[in-house]
């Protein structure tokens, strides 16, 4: 917190009866950031903005409930609250020295304005102030045209954003969700050197990559490997420094009923998305925890196809209709996770931690801690 706005501090009276005035002042000290006064953690200083800036970054997506109380605190140093504001939560990661942002979210046609943007970042950060968090996550997925308003718009929209947060909460960090590539994918037209040298860095969504599919009508992979890298080498090759990446992973695929399914070659159906007739909306989210309970009772068993260097397996319905279902799992995360180490990104981080099984199952517990350990940094 700024601490400008100070407000007396509320001890309670009757406690206070009696004592000198020294004592009353003595007293009064620790109090003197705003911060502390309505802080709802037991320890107060566990409402400070965390300062330290980590040298590598594992930033968690969450999208609600309890299930943080399971993640690896070891590990993660910035926690995105997609779901409703948990204080407990707050306070958990701050002691934890994580930080907790904020979702940012709004139209790019009001954002043209710039006393519009003035009063959405005003108030972004009187939530973030009141709720003692340590920035915001940008997560526009918005259409924009190359030449249109919209563009330079979003661009002056993060800095501005990242200006007043740096300004008004010490430490505090701000960041844009980006997708997998900046060839436009999506018809983002995104201004993404300027937008990633106007924040502290980029979390690079590499999945959902199957948004547009241009050839073959057919079930692929969330996050191929040679796809998602060349992403990356196309950020770094546009001017971004890799210090401004951070590496995004699926902890969730996609299950796709298939037209038909001939060698292992599943056809689908062509759902449009933004200009490409073909797209992964024909199929359907599904959360690691999810797809481990299911790859025992389909009908090829987990398999692994080397071009993508992905895992998949194929099911039947209960009305008889074959399924393929593509996802992400330690083997294929631990291989896109080498490249940040040998191009020096930022760090890493996945969509969504609330997606793995935190039941404590013994086999559901070493899938789990598998999928958290591979994050680490290895060669
Ligand atoms: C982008 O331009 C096209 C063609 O001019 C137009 O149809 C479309 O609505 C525009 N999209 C946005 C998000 O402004
Ligand atoms: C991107 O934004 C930066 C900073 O505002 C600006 O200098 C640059 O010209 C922009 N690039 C393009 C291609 O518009
Ligand atoms: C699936 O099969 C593997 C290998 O046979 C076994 O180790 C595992 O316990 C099974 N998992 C479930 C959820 O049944
Ligand atoms: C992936 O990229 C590498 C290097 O560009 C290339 O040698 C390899 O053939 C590619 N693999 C696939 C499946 O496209």
């Amino acid at each position: 917190m700024s601490g400008t706005q100070l407000r007396s501090p509320r001890p309670c009276a009757r406690q206070l009866r009696g004592l000198h005035g020294l004592a009353l002042l003595l007293l009064a000290l620790p109090l003197v950031t705003n911060a502390d006064a309505d802080c709802p953690c037991e320890e107060p200083t566990l409402c400070r903005p965390i300062r330290h800036h980590p040298d590598h970054e594992v930033f968690v997506f969450d999208v609600g409930y309890k299930t943080w109380k399971y993640y690896d605190w070891s590990q993660i140093t910035t926690l995105a609250a997609f779901g409703k504001y948990d204080s407990e939560l707050m306070c958990y990661a701050h002691s934890k020295g994580a930080r907790v942002v904020l979702k940012g979210d709004v139209s790019v046609k009001d954002i043209i304005d710039p006393s519009f943007r003035a009063s959405w970042i005003a108030q972004k950060l009187i939530l973030a102030k009141k709720q003692y968090m340590d920035g915001i996550n940008i997560d526009i997925e918005q259409e924009v045209n190359c030449s249109s308003p919209e563009y330079d718009a979003l661009t002056a929209l993060v800095k501005e954003t990242t200006d007043a947060f740096h300004r008004e909460i010490e430490g505090s960090q701000v960041t844009f969700d980006v997708a997998w590539s900046p060839k436009n994918i999506d018809k983002r037209c995104y201004n993404y050197t300027g937008i990633a040298d106007a924040c502290d860095f980029v979390f690079v969504m590499s999945y959902d990559e199957q948004s547009q599919v241009w050839s073959d009508c057919i079930a692929a992979a969330n996050a191929p490997y040679n796809q998602t890298l060349t992403g990356y080498d196309d950020y770094i090759n546009m001017g971004i420094n890799p210090r401004k990446l951070v590496m995004g992973v699926p902890w969730y695929g996609y299950d796709y009923t298939c037209l038909k399914l001939s060698a292992d070659i599943c056809t689908i159906a062509k759902v449009p998305f933004r200009g490409a007739p073909c797209s992964d909306a024909a199929g359907r989210q599904v959360p690691y925890k999810v797809i481990m309970k299911q790859i025992n009772s389909s009908i090829s068993g987990g398999q692994w196809n080397e071009d993508q260097q992905a895992p998949y397996y194929n099911y039947k319905d209960s009305a008889g209709r074959f399924h393929q279902v593509w996802y992400d799992n330690p083997q294929s995360i631990a291989l896109k996770a080498v490249y940040v180490i040998q191009h020096g990104l930022r760090g890493i981080g996945m969509w969504n931690a609330n997606s793995l099984d935190y039941s404590g199952h013994p086999e559901a517990k070493q899938q789990t801690e598998e999928m958290w350990k591979v994050l680490k940094p290895k060669l």
